[in-house]
């Protein structure tokens, strides 16, 4: 067994220490004495956390996967994906996110293929529910979840994702044409048939979770959360915890504006989807700061960074919620396992609160077509 040592509040300051058990005791004996110590084993570093009420525990944080082929500019080198995503595995994260309609198809082949060998030990999470372009070409023409077409595009994820079973299946977006119940109907069928395990919904409204979750129990909702994206917080947080489901947040680190490491001069690749996004004018980029600085200010008195405060927030609401922070570096998914070492006390959640509740975010999360696809 190889082991971590952790030293620090930060949580950035792992360093292997050895696979000899002499070395290890050494080090054990050396480091027994340093108050923030502790030691973790590799693949069962971090903390689990259950999803619904039907056995689905996953590591406390998963990983976004769709940055490393989609949406962000141009797709990651793909050996380089696959060392970042066995490095996860490697570091204790067993929840992994993806989609049909990242590539499209292009991210399930990629997370397909990283995880193969880890087989039975991780849970992948993939989408259906676009109607996307001919001839692979990346984007959508609508929404496609007729229970002919869900079944279809269970058979495709299948493939590519190299697993006998889905272990969550979300339906990507509501889609306003087919009743809820029908939708439900069709992965309830294909947890009979033993090809889906557990059934998601994401960007639902609370009236289509409870509708849904009466046909088949819904295990995950997976919408979008953070210190800037509050909305869940009004209706769906409280469904969700009176019907035992799950919640993922994703783009937990505001699409990576939450970290600190961008600002008004920041220049995006002519593909990235955050050109397209209110909220990320330049105006609104400078705007927004203020929220960065809260939280740098925090972290820098939890000797953490503004990315992993972002992330102990969203882990210190619900023991329930399970963010799914995205990267295609090595350094960053560290830095974000950190987050489950930060605890933020209730002092230090009181003042974040108290803090962000003066500032106001400049610019929608989504343009308006794409808005009106959630909460339905
Ligand atoms: N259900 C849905 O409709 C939906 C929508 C969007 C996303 N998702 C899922 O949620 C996952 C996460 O969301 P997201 O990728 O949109 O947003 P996110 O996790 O909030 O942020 C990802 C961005 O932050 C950067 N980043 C990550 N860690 C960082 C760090 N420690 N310091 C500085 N920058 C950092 C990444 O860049 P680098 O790669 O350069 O590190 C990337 O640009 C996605 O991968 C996807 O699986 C689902």
């Amino acid at each position: 067994m190889t082991y971590l040592l952790n030293f620090g509040e930060s949580g950035k300051n792992f360093i292997k220490i050895g696979k000899r058990p002499k070395v290890q005791e050494a080090m054990l004996r050396l480091a027994a004495p340093l108050r923030q110590t502790e030691f973790r084993s590799i693949g069962e570093t971090m903390q689990k956390r259950e999803l619904g009420n039907n056995n689905l525990e996953v590591s406390a944080l998963g990983l976004g996967c769709m940055g490393m082929s989609f949406s962000y500019g141009p797709a990651g080198e793909k050996q380089e994906m696959i060392s970042v995503l066995r490095a996860a595995v490697e570091r204790g994260i067993t929840f992994y996110d993806t989609a049909e309609v990242y590539g499209p198809f292009t991210n399930e082949e990629l997370v397909g293929e990283a995880l193969s060998p880890f087989r039975g030990k991780v849970v992948i999470a993939t989408k259906f529910g676009f109607k996307l372009k001919p001839n692979g070409e990346p984007g959508w023409l609508g929404l496609d979840s007729r229970p002919e077409h869900i079944k279809q595009v269970a058979e495709g994820s299948l493939k590519r994702l190299k697993v006998v079973a889905i272990d969550l299946f979300y339906q990507h977006r509501v889609d306003p044409d087919v009743p809820i119940e029908e939708v439900a109907g069709a992965v309830k069928d294909l947890i009979q048939e033993g090809k889906v395990k557990h059934f998601g919904l994401s960007e639902a409204g609370a009236k289509t979770i409870r509708r849904a979750h009466a046909v088949q129990p819904v295990t995950a909702v997976q919408s979008e959360y953070s210190l800037w994206t509050r909305g869940p917080e009004a209706e769906v947080l409280t469904t969700l915890e009176e019907l035992g489901i799950g919640f993922v947040p994703y783009s937990p680190l505001g699409k990576g504006f939450l970290t600190g490491k961008m600002n008004e001069n920041t220049k995006f690749d002519s593909s990235d989807f955050r050109n397209t996004l209110p909220r990320f004018t330049p105006e609104a980029r400078k705007a927004n700061q203020a929220l960065v600085e809260l939280l740098g200010k925090i972290a820098q008195r939890k000797k953490a960074t503004p990315a992993q405060i972002a992330l102990a927030w969203l882990l210190a609401q619900k023991p329930w919620i399970v963010p799914i922070p995205g990267t295609t570096k090595l350094g960053r998914l560290e830095e974000n396992i950190g987050a489950t070492a930060v605890e933020l006390t209730s002092d230090d959640l009181r003042e974040i609160e108290s803090a962000s509740s003066k500032i106001k975010v400049q610019g929608a999360r989504y343009p308006e077509n794409i808005e009106r696809m959630t909460g339905l």
